[in-house]
């Protein structure tokens, strides 16, 4: 797995940022991911006059991350306009999920955390598999 240089997450972070289109909201957003087999990639906010069909920055990062090669997220970072630290909203958390490792790390607004501790008890790919609908987990 690669090392984790955050500082690094930031600054993709907020040139994705610098990217955005929010004319609507005003309310740019970047975020950025690294993947595990040592890829960076990021997205940016692009939203839209029909406000409810606005995409968010982890909408681009997984596209980014699927046209890119696929893979796995390992850690992750988002940014809003003024570079402070942003948590990925509840859809974002679920999309995040999907592609995440195991213990994928997020920078948050109380620190370091896990993909599971930002989406405890999460629906995921392994509820869709035949059988495990009513078992107990673990
Ligand atoms: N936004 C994101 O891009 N990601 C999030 O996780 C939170 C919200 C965007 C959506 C919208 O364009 C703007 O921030 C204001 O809600």
């Amino acid at each position: 797995m690669s090392e984790i240089n955050w500082d690094d997450l930031k600054l993709a972070a907020i040139a994705a940022m610098k990217n955005a289109y929010a004319p609507y909201s005003h309310f740019p957003v970047g975020a950025a991911a690294l993947v595990n087999d040592g890829r960076v990639v990021s997205g940016c906010n692009v939203e839209n006059a029909s406000y409810g069909v606005g995409l968010c920055a982890e909408c681009g990062l997984v596209s980014n991350l699927s046209m890119t090669g696929g893979g796995k997220l390992v850690a992750f970072y988002c940014v809003d306009g003024a570079e402070n630290i942003l948590m990925p909203c509840g859809r974002c958390r679920q999309l995040l999920f999907e592609h995440s490792a195991p213990g994928m790390l997020l920078q948050t607004v109380s620190g370091l955390k896990t993909i599971e501790e930002v989406l405890p008890d999460a629906f995921g790919p392994r509820d869709l598999l035949e059988g495990f609908g009513n078992e107990q987990r673990n």
